[in-house]
């Protein structure tokens, strides 16, 4: 088995169903933070990991994510003869090699885990990420990079994981600890959206994983868990409980749920206020609307 990670699967088939009426017709995948896309960001952060094999598990309606990647010959010949040419650079971020990329078709919303097995023929023998790019994580060096070099010197499958509040522990995958060593903590178990009452701890899976070919096979025999879909965590759950080379990894960074409204709001906030050029005018306008909240009530 090939050691490196190279190939990554960004499952992009889910309803969005959270945002509707939005997602009707546009992928939650292309909502912007500021001004670019959720998948650019996570197209970033796997190229930063060293990823140059790109698999996106999509499915109906989700045409306008093939296009973003398509070269766009008249939108940048206008941009040449206007001499836009920072437009141009920042067009230059979509620019993937003829071959990078590959599109999978999940043709039902079977659950995450099934829509990494659809990836399966395309991944081969090697160890893989798998992205969900409704998780965004901002971080000095980015979450998957982190994770590409834990795996490196650990091997098994490694999952992002943080800890959550209490009533949040049923909306996430749950780790059963077996030893935590701070950053790294082995893994005895997990449970897919645990009620609290039954969650073996807090520290959740988020959505990055670098997993061995072995997850494939399980899913293949794996029957639908929670919420009547094949969950990846089930799969790697069995690994864990069978083979114990799993791992959850605490990783350094600030991460937002832009898969849910108050987190893409969040989101889109903190990386308004990152950028020098609207940093000023946004802060101060969200001082003056809270205060006149705050006056009001
Ligand atoms: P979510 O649980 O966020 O589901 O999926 P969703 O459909 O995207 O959104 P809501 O809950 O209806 O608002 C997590 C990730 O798994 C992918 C999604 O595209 C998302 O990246 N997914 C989920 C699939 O690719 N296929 C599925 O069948 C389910």
């Amino acid at each position: 088995m090939k050691n490196k990670v190279t190939k990554a699967i960004f499952p992009v088939a889910g309803l969005g169903t959270r945002f509707l009426p939005a997602t009707k017709s546009i992928p939650k995948e292309i909502m912007t933070l500021v001004d670019r896309p959720l998948i650019q960001y996570a197209i970033d952060e796997a190229r930063e990991a060293g990823i140059r094999e790109f698999i996106f598990v999509t499915a109906k309606g989700k045409g306008a994510l093939e296009d973003y990647f398509d070269a766009a010959p008249e939108l940048e010949k206008t941009l040449r003869k206007k001499k836009k040419t920072e437009l141009l650079q920042a067009l230059k971020a979509t620019d993937m090699d003829s071959g990078a990329i590959a599109y999978i078709r999940q043709r039902e919303p079977l659950g995450l885990g099934h829509a990494v097995w659809c990836a399966r023929r395309l991944i081969g023998d090697e160890p893989f990420a798998v992205i969900l790019p409704d998780d965004v994580i901002a971080a000095e060096k980015s979450c998957l990079s982190q994770m590409v070099e834990q795996y490196a010197e650990t091997r098994g499958n490694i999952v992002a994981a943080m800890e959550v509040a209490p009533h949040e522990v049923s909306s996430y995958g749950i780790l059963d600890p077996k030893e935590d060593m701070g950053k790294l903590v082995s893994v005895r178990d997990m449970a897919e959206k645990p009620d609290l009452a039954d969650a073996p701890s807090n520290l959740a899976v988020i959505g990055r994983y670098i997993l061995e070919p072995n997850v494939l096979n399980r899913l293949h025999d794996l029957k639908r868990g929670s919420g009547d879909e094949i969950q990846l965590t089930d799969a790697i759950a069995a690994e864990a409980r069978e083979n114990g080379d799993v791992y959850g990894y605490r990783f350094d960074g600030q991460r937002y749920d832009c898969g849910s409204k108050i987190g893409y709001l969040k989101a889109t906030i903190a990386f308004g206020l990152a950028r020098d050029d609207l940093r000023d005018e946004l802060s101060d306008f969200l001082n003056r609307t809270v205060s006149t909240r705050q006056a009001a009530e």
